[in-house]
């Protein structure tokens, strides 16, 4: 394993790219339909293993939607889910918001069902059970990190979470102890914006900092 040159210190190129990689990270709705470097996608899952986790839990659990029969069982749980949401009073702009995450899901050529096993025995039970969902929140954090692998490879990623969890485990077979995080597209964005699509399309804002509350 190779050390940054001084222990601990990156160069100030590499913070400057850390800081656009930051910038031009975005949630992908639109994928091209090719196949995604193995390679590549092999260095960006390295993230999970990489990543924080409560007592060192781990409790990511990665499914690969590859087969044809895998991959209809999520879209139509997708439609199912959507047309139920849509038929209230949500709009033309989230009509067209779900359709792009459709299209994300017809398209993009690899997907992963990720959930938190709730049965991951590692870590003391005080630090499993002082914040609630503390699994769950382990497993974000290393979702976050291969995100950001994915983009430093020119990878796109799409988080989807409008599904219904228990009909997908049904259809996988997978336990129903495990609790879906992220639902995730991924593959080569047709188009790069350093803006999220929210805010592009003028429904929403992000804030120019975080709010700190100084006590
Ligand atoms: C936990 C989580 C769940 C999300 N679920 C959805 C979703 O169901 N549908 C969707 O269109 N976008 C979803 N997103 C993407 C957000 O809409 C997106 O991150 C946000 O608009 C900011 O855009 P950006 O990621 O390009 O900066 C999700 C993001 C996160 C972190």
């Amino acid at each position: 394993m190779t050390k940054p040159a001084a222990l601990g210190q990156f160069s100030a190129a590499f913070r400057n790219d850390f800081a656009e990689l930051l910038r031009w990270r975005r949630d992908v709705r639109s994928f091209r339909t090719d196949p995604v470097d193995d390679a590549a996608l092999a260095r960006c899952l390295d993230a999970f293993t990489l990543a924080p986790s409560v007592s060192l839990s781990q409790p990511w659990r990665i499914v690969a939607l590859s087969s044809e029969t895998a991959r209809t069982a999520a879209l139509e749980n997708y439609k199912t889910f959507n047309a139920a949401a849509l038929a209230g009073t949500e709009g033309e702009a989230a009509q067209s918001f779900a359709s792009q995450k459709l299209k994300g899901l017809e398209d993009a050529p690899v997907q992963y069902a990720v959930f938190s096993d709730e049965s991951a025995t590692h870590g003391h039970p005080l630090d499993l059970s002082a914040i609630p969902r503390v699994l769950e929140y382990s497993v974000a954090a290393a979702i976050m990190q291969f995100w950001l692998a994915l983009r430093a490879e020119g990878i796109g990623l799409g988080w989807v979470s409008r599904l219904d969890q228990s009909r997908l485990k049904a259809d996988l077979d997978l336990a129903q102890s495990w609790t879906l995080v992220g639902y995730l597209c991924v593959g080569y964005p047709t188009q790069d914006s350093a803006l999220p699509e929210l805010q592009v399309q003028g429904h929403e804002e992000r804030a120019a900092c975080p709010v700190v509350l100084e006590l």
